[in-house]
């Protein structure tokens, strides 16, 4: 097949590769993206053709649509992701490793004729704002229109691209297919996958990804977790910076001063519902912004400032759970110009998800595509249902989102989802026990992995997934990092999760977070009073802003407690994962876990003074 480069593209090295590929994948066609709106309706309307989507009602929900997956792929696949470094011992203990070579002949296998039938899409597009000098690009090459779609909406997919690359500028390769080729007259359907193999497959030595059979978010939409997380982590450790698995927010006091914070939380656990923090009415002149829900990517400046961007132009955000009540800047969001996966259709025409209204729909089709009524036992909306939103429709949308040069972070907040053993909140003593708290972060899994386990895991920094190296020398990365910076962000652990012996939130969570991430802001400037516990510095009952609010002392005290002996169990679990690491485990770690033993072992008392 002869291809038609756009004028633009002068580059040899992404031509070679592209042409390389196509020679591979044997596309029927190739499409040049260029991220117009024209392509854009292009595609839905392909989409629609295909039954891939199905298109909303145009006055509930504007230009938007609905699609439903195969029931076989509806998240990522961890036991099929993989971290291909040339030596093992550099993707450690807690990364699936294959030899290069090895995994490379495999891939070649798996995409020879994989996009028979099919066009291939040739998507250029930037990481962070085009010609940022935090931006990095890369282009993908895919076999699903509702990948072009979805990428649109959440990268910079632009033709200009093309003109940065110049005739010798880098990229990141970004390989994709769905794995199901089509033979001559073979129908496609809704949702092509592989159903018997994935891979998702990253090589760090050459920047490069490739994956196959999964047209599913993180899977397949190779700009975010493959590119941002596990490519930029690389990166970043070998130029002194950081992508994070974090929300960036602003915080404006009622004096008009603005704090920006990051946050990590796992997956499903809270980052888009905290990012967008709708404060309690009564707590007057207090507001929050959004620069990012996902993903963070943090460098120091000239003058060692640390500066944070956000990567990504878009929300995948996960839909079940979010409400008028519980995120109104969410829903906002993806009113219009929205794609929804794996959500219920009303007969309407519109959207719905369990925790959407307080009352059900009477009736609707469910994500399966079953008629499906309030009574019936099953869930309507997937549990890791998304909806794929412009953060330019979020109507708290910092103004600083877009600047190239980033925001600068003050405080860092680590957040696990935890029934029991970790309190509301605590400051960590300094950076270094922060990057323990952080390291030896715990949660109970959640919808998003596919193949979750169903006991706490330690999940260092929220990037078990998406380190794409060591951990251990990712917790070293992180120590170094800090030592440089002049003044490094205070560091914070929340929890917004705590459960009674019944199963009742202890904290009533969302808008009310605000409570705490005031105190942070007043602590991360020195404005604050906190008592020292066994963990780190903690707030009385009379520290918080309680205007609003009707929580009593009592179940503060009861959502802020440190059972000794729990922690005592906790502690050993950190040191399971310490003895995983043991190669390349800073000694600092050790160090700390020691302070913390140690007091751990003194009398409680400081429990009265919360
Ligand atoms: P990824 O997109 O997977 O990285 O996840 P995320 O961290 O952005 O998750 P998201 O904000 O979408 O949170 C998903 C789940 O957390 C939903 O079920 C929410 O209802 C729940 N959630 C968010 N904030 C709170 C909170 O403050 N308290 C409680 N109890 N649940 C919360
Ligand atoms: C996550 O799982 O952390 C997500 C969703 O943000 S996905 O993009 O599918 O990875
Ligand atoms: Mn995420």
């Amino acid at each position: 097949m002869t291809i038609s480069f756009p004028a633009q593209l002068k580059n040899s090295a992404v031509q070679t590769w592209i042409a390389d590929m196509v020679a591979l994948c044997q596309p029927d066609s190739i499409y040049f993206c260029d991220g117009s709106e024209a392509e854009y309706n292009l595609m839905c309307q392909r989409l629609v053709e295909s039954g891939t989507f199905i298109k909303l009602n145009e006055e509930l929900r504007p230009n938007s649509y609905l699609s439903r997956s195969d029931p076989t792929d509806v998240a990522r696949v961890e036991n099929r992701t993989y971290i291909c470094s040339i030596s093992k011992a550099d993707a450690g203990p807690t990364n699936n490793w294959v030899d290069p070579k090895e995994m490379h002949n495999t891939l070649d296998g798996l995409f020879a004729g994989s996009m028979h039938g099919r066009t291939m899409y040739i998507i250029p597009f930037s990481m962070g704002p085009l010609g940022s000098p935090i931006a990095q690009i890369g282009i993908q090459l895919t076999d699903s229109a509702y990948v072009v779609a979805n990428m649109r909406i959440m990268a910079r997919v632009d033709a200009a691209v093309w003109d940065l690359l110049g005739t010798e500028e880098a990229f990141v390769p970004c390989v994709h297919s769905v794995g199901a080729p089509l033979a001559a007259g073979q129908a496609d359907v809704p949702w092509p996958s592989n159903k018997e193999t994935k891979y998702i497959v990253h090589f760090p030595e050459e920047r490069s990804i490739w994956s196959y059979g999964s047209g599913y978010g993180g899977n397949a939409l190779l700009g975010k977790k493959c590119l941002a997380l596990r490519i930029a982590s690389k990166m970043a450790l070998d130029e002194g910076w950081l992508a994070e698995h974090m929300l960036i927010l602003g915080v404006e006091d009622p004096h008009g001063e603005k704090t920006y914070v990051a946050a990590a939380f796992p997956s499903a656990c809270g980052k888009t519902n905290f990012a967008m923090l709708n404060p309690p009415a009564e707590m007057e002149g207090w507001k929050v912004t959004t620069i990012g829900d996902d993903i963070a990517w943090l460098k120091p400046n000239g003058s060692g400032e640390l500066r944070a961007i956000n990567p990504e132009t878009g929300f995948f955000g996960v839909a079940p759970g979010t409400s008028y009540k519980t995120n109104s800047s969410a829903m906002d969001a993806c009113a219009r110009n929205a794609i929804f996966t794996n959500v219920a259709l009303t007969p309407e025409g519109d959207v719905w998800w369990e925790g959407m209204t307080d009352t059900p729909p009477a009736e609707a089709i469910d994500w399966l595509g079953q008629p499906w009524t309030p009574g019936c036992g099953r869930k309507a909306a997937h549990p890791n249902a998304r909806f794929t939103a412009p953060a330019s429709q979020c109507p708290v949308i910092d103004p600083e989102w877009e600047n190239p040069a980033g925001v600068p972070i003050s405080a860092i907040i680590f957040g696990g989802r935890r029934k029991d053993t970790v309190p509301l909140v605590f400051q960590s003593f300094n950076w270094i026990y922060g990057v323990y708290a952080g390291a030896t972060m715990g949660s109970e899994p959640t919808a998003a992995a596919a193949d979750a386990s169903t006991q706490v895991r330690r999940d260092p920094m929220a990037m078990l997934p998406f380190v794409g190296y060591h951990m251990a020398s990712y917790f070293n990365h992180w120590l170094q990092f800090g030592r440089e910076l002049p003044h490094p962000p205070r560091i914070f652990c929340v929890n917004w999760f705590r459960q009674d012996e019944t199963g009742k939130w202890l904290w009533p969570g969302f808008g009310e977070n605000m409570r705490v991430l005031k105190w942070i802001v007043e602590r991360t400037h020195g404005h604050a009073v906190a008592i020292e516990s066994p963990i780190g510095w903690m707030p009385r009952y009379k520290d918080f802003d309680w205007r609003g609010s009707d929580f009593t002392h009592e179940q503060f005290q009861a959502v802020m407690s440190v059972d000794v002996e729990k922690w005592k169990e906790e502690v050993l679990s950190h040191e399971e994962l310490f003895v995983k690491l043991y190669d390349r485990l800073p000694k600092e770690l050790i160090g700390v876990r020691e302070l913390l033993l140690s007091s751990l072992w003194r009398s409680p008392t400081y429990w009265e003074f919360l």
